[in-house]
């Protein structure tokens, strides 16, 4: 088939099922990953004959959007931050939300970082994204990440190694306080950052079927009756790993951002800001130890 005859039948096989202008986002992506072409070189190559397995992928693109599956599944990789790393069903999508919360903490201690050695941990780090985007950008920082999903460590180490960084990746279970004291026994850190689940059951209504039927609930959702249950965790333990002065981070629920300020001045934390996204909503706060 021709590209421009396989561009139709993709726009075509998808119509009904995403807007156009989504569509056709998918269709350049995945030109990109299976042809190696960009944009402009589509348009150039219109009568470029498309078959064998470079086809089928395309077909089983096809097929896979039509579950509503992610794209960034389909592709195996996703941006964040300007750096490029590989997803896959048992980690998160890195969201442009969590862009803004790393831009907040790359504010914050830019200045300081050529002398300050500072010692950073990322928890429930996912896919990486955020303690590799923090090692990039903080070279001289000491990086330290945790999850209890072992498949998802693999995506993040993987992720570290292809950004060319060194993040010290852990698994522990952080609503096991025994496993977090035996792991961070002796060390103390400047800064403590997370976007821990924090989707409420409640909440699931509104997700499309693309979060909801293909992304990892592990990673999203709490009960309805404990909706700060992993910020309570972290904020009690970094009483004892975060160093005086030290600062904690985090991505919380857009409804919750009071509950989740209460929460840490109860904990005796200082300084809370708390800050909206770019969409207005409550999304990140940070907090003084
Ligand atoms: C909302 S995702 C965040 C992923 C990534 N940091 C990001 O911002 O895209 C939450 C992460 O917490 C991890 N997680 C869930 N329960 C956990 C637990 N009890 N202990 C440690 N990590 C946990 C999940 O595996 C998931 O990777």
């Amino acid at each position: 088939m021709i590209l421009k005859s396989l561009r139709t039948y993709f726009n075509n096989s998808l119509l009904g099922y995403y807007p156009d202008t989504e569509i056709e986002s998918f269709f350049n992506l995945l030109s990109e990953q299976i042809l190696k072409m960009k944009r402009i070189d589509i348009s150039q190559n219109l009568y470029a004959v498309v078959s064998g397995k470079k086809y089928d992928k395309f077909q089983n693109a096809i097929d896979r959007l039509k579950k509503y599956e992610p794209i960034q599944y389909i592709v195996g990789d996703t941006e964040f931050y300007g750096l490029v790393f590989k997803v896959n069903p048992s980690v998160l999508i890195p969201r442009p939300e969590t862009e803004e919360l790393v831009q907040w903490i790359l504010d914050c201690h830019f200045e300081q970082s050529e002398e300050s050695k500072l010692k950073i941990l990322d928890i429930g780090t996912g896919s990486g994204c955020i303690a590799i985007s923090l090692a990039k950008n903080l070279p001289n920082a000491k990086v330290y990440a945790l999850d209890i999903s072992e498949e998802a460590l693999k995506i993040a180490k993987l992720n570290a190694t292809n950004n060319d960084v060194d993040v010290t990746f852990v698994v522990a279970d952080v609503l096991n306080s025994t496993d977090w004291n035996l792991v961070f026994e002796n060390l103390k850190f400047d800064i403590i950052v997370s976007n821990p689940p924090y989707v409420r059951e409640l909440e699931k209504e509104a997700m499309s079927a693309n979060v909801l039927n293909h992304e990892p609930h592990l990673a999203l959702f709490v009960k309805d009756d404990d909706a700060l249950l992993f910020y309570r965790n972290i904020t009690e333990t970094s009483q004892a790993i975060l160093k005086s002065n030290g600062q904690l981070y985090f991505e919380i629920n857009e409804n919750l951002g009071e509950h989740t300020k209460e929460l840490l001045v109860n904990n005796n934390f200082n300084s809370i800001e708390l800050k909206r996204d770019i969409f207005d909503k409550d999304r990140m706060i940070k907090a003084i130890k």
